[in-house]
C-alpha cells in the first residue's frame, strides 16, 4: 500500500484491506549461496563468462538482494530471448541501489492538464468506493490506468488476467482496451472489495466482459492452461511478487505481456503486510522481482514511468 497511489477524493486511509491473508514469500536472507540472477555470476556458473574479480565480488555482495532463487530459476531456461545478453552489458546492475529509492516526482498536474479531468463515472466510482465504502485509495493512478488500457489495445489479447482487483479501478481500464472477443479475469481475495468491484464494473459498462474470482490468486492461476493468456497484470500483495512471476510466466503465450505495478518499490507498503513493519520486506520482494525479470533471457522488459512505476515484460 502506498499513499502515493492515492488519486481519489481523499487521502489514502490505512485500511488493512491489502493485508488480507498472505502466503509467506519465499524470500529469505541468505537462502541461496549463489543466486542465478546475481551479477557478476560465480566463476564457472552457467551465466559466467569470466572469473570474478575482487572488485566485482565486493560489488555483488554489497548490492544483491538475498532472495531465494527457487521460484524464478525457470526464467533462464528454455529458448532464450534472442541470445543471452553479453557479459559486458550487465555490470552496472551491481550498482543498483537497494530500495527504497529516493522519491520520484510525477507531474500529476501536467498530465491532468493534458488529458482533462477524470471522467464523471470514474470520479463517482472513486468517491463511492473510498468515501462511502471505506476501501483504501490504493488504485493505480489515472495515467497508469491509461497505460494499461493502451497496452491491451496494442496487444489485443483474448484473455487478460489481473491479480489484485480492489474496487475495480484498474480493471475498468484493462477491460476498456479489450478486443471484441476478449475477456478479463480479475482475482481478489477480499470479498467486500470484490463486491464493490462488481458494482463498479457494471456501472462503467464493462461488467459483461469481466469475471471476478474471489479467493487467493494462486488457486486460480494453478487452473489456467499454459501459454493461454495474452496479458497478466500483477498488483496484489507485494511479498508474493516472485511467486506470481513463477506462476504467471508459463501461462503467458509467446508474445504475451507481464505487467507489474509498484515497480519502483517506493512508498509505504506496511498496510499490505499482516505483520505490519516498514514494508521493507515488500520493497525487497519487488526488487527481487525486478531483478529476476531484468535478468531473464526470455523476457524483454522496460520500466514505464507512472507514479509508482510499471515494469512491462514481453515474453519472447
Ligand atoms: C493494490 S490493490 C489493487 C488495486 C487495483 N489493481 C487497482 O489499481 O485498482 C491490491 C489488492 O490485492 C488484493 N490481494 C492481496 N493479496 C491477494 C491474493 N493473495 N490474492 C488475490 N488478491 C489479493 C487485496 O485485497 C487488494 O484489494
Amino acid at each position: 500500500m502506498s499513499p502515493g497511489r492515492c488519486c481519489g477524493p481523499t487521502p489514502a486511509p490505512t485500511s488493512p484491506t491489502c493485508g488480507a491473508p498472505r502466503t509467506a514469500a519465499r524470500c529469505s536472507p541468505g537462502s541461496s549461496p549463489s543466486p542465478w540472477w546475481r551479477w557478476p555470476p560465480a566463476p564457472g556458473s552457467a551465466n559466467s563468462s569470466r572469473p570474478a574479480s575482487t572488485t566485482t565480488r565486493r560489488a555483488a555482495s554489497r548490492t544483491s538482494p538475498r532472495c531465494s532463487t527457487s521460484t524464478t530459476a525457470w526464467a533462464t531456461r528454455g529458448p532464450a530471448w534472442g541470445t543471452r545478453r553479453p557479459a559486458l552489458a550487465e555490470p552496472k546492475a551491481a550498482h543498483t541501489p537497494r530500495p527504497p529509492f529516493p522519491a520520484a516526482s510525477f507531474p500529476t498536474d501536467y498530465v491532468r492538464a493534458v488529458f482533462g479531468n477524470r471522467e464523471p463515472v470514474l470520479e463517482e466510482i472513486l468517491r463511492d468506493s473510498v468515501l462511502e465504502r471505506g476501501l483504501p485509495a490504493i488504485q493505480v493512478d489515472d495515467n497508469a490506468g491509461r497505460i494499461l488500457q493502451l497496452l491491451v489495445m496494442l496487444r489485443r489479447p483474448r484473455h487478460v488476467i489481473e491479480i489484485g482487483t480492489l474496487f475495480g479501478y484498474s480493471t475498468i481500464h484493462l477491460a476498456r482496451g479489450l478486443p471484441e472477443d476478449g475477456r478479463l479475469t480479475t482475482l481478489e481475495i477480499d470479498p467486500a472489495a470484490a463486491g464493490a468491484a462488481r458494482r463498479n464494473l457494471d456501472r462503467a459498462g464493462v461488467g459483461e466482459r469481466v469475471e471476478i474470482v474471489v479467493g487467493d490468486a494462486s488457486g486460480y492461476l494453478a487452473t489456467v492452461p499454459p501459454e493461454s493468456v495474452g496479458m497478466i497484470f500483477i498488483d496484489a500483495d507485494k511479498k508474493s511478487y516472485a511467486r506470481y512471476l513463477a506462476a504467471c510466466f508459463p501461462l503467458l503465450e509467446p508474445g504475451g505481456l507481464l505487467v507489474a505495478d509498484d515497480a519502483f518499490a517506493q512508498g509505504d507498503f506496511s498496510g499490505e503486510s499482516a505483520e505490519g513493519g516498514e514494508g521493507e520486506r515488500e520493497r525487497k520482494a519487488i526488487h527481487a522481482y525486478n531483478r529476476a525479470v531484468g535478468r531473464s533471457p526470455r523476457l524483454f522488459s522496460a520500466f514505464l514511468g507512472t507514479r509508482n512505476g510499471l515494469l512491462v515484460s514481453y515474453k519472447g
